[in-house]
């Protein structure tokens, strides 16, 4: 297995990880968040490994809630605490680690983990420490792609060797249940969710171009070149009209006492 660490998206530069939050992201996304983790005006919201903060900001916005934005990484941080404020709502930009939150205990009403447990060390940790910021009644949402989910995705499918890895890489979801309920949480609910992701081949070529320079560097030359052949092939097939269904999983936990 490879080292979650030595893949995090922290080592990304950070205007292509910016990309994350488009306006599409955030509009389909962001709701979704609000309405899983069920966060209601004034709620203060922790959003854990929250990268540039997209959905940070967007999450006060749309939610008139008090979120905390914590990752990292310092660049991250600084570029969104650079970023304009929200209308409605507040942030707050902390770096910390999601394994130590620099937080104070039951300080929040919710927390996020968007994309984030596959990336740490010690991610059983992380849900230890989600449960202790929130508050008793507090809820926490758990976003992932699930590891059965992985090989279909485009552009995995195309490039076996990166598929084996994320396949390896994202955990399973009972094991991330296992993490919530030993930090003390409740599973409440699973929800898996289609994108259905109507995609451009320019944009999933230069996002792969980059990535094989940085943390899919181990992908063989000729892997690329075939895969590459195949992603073309199949877009060029459904010209205009390309989707990928994408399903996503949010786990939604709560802490009863
Ligand atoms: C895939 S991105 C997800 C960003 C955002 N939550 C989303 O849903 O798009 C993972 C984020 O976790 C952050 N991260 C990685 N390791 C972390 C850690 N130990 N503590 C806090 N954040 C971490 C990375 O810097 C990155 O911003």
């Amino acid at each position: 297995m490879r080292d979650p660490v030595a893949c995090s998206s922290a080592q990304l530069p950070t205007e292509h990880f910016n990309a994350r939050f488009s306006d599409e992201n955030v509009a389909f996304l962001v709701p979704i968040f609000i309405d899983c983790a069920d966060i209601e005006a004034g709620h203060r919201v922790l959003d854990i490994g929250c990268g540039t903060g997209g959905f940070t900001r967007a999450i006060a916005d749309m939610a008139s809630a008090a979120v905390t934005g914590v990752d990292i990484s310092d660049r991250f941080i600084e570029f969104a605490r650079n970023a304009p404020e929200p209308q409605r709502g507040a942030v707050t930009w902390k770096v910390g680690s999601a394994e130590s939150l620099p937080v104070a205990d039951a300080s929040f009403d919710r927390a996020l983990l968007s994309l984030v447990l596959h990336q740490l060390a010690n991610p059983r940790l992380a849900a230890f420490e989600a449960f202790r910021s929130l508050a008793v009644a507090g809820r926490a949402v758990v976003r992932t792609v699930a590891s059965e989910d992985v090989a279909a995705r485009v552009p995995y499918r195309f490039f076996p060797s990166m598929s084996a890895t994320d396949t390896d890489r994202m955990p399973p979801l009972t094991k991330i249940e296992g993490w919530l309920q030993d930090a003390g949480f409740v599973i409440t609910e699973r929800r898996r969710i289609f994108r259905n992701r109507k995609l451009n081949l320019a944009d999933q070529e230069r996002t792969l171009l980059l990535e094989f320079d940085g943390r899919y560097s181990f992908i063989p030359g000729q892997e690329r070149e075939d895969g590459l052949r195949l992603m073309r092939a199949e877009a060029e097939e459904n010209a205009g009209n390309w989707i990928d269904p994408r399903p996503e999983s949010f786990v939604i936990a709560s802490k009863q006492n």
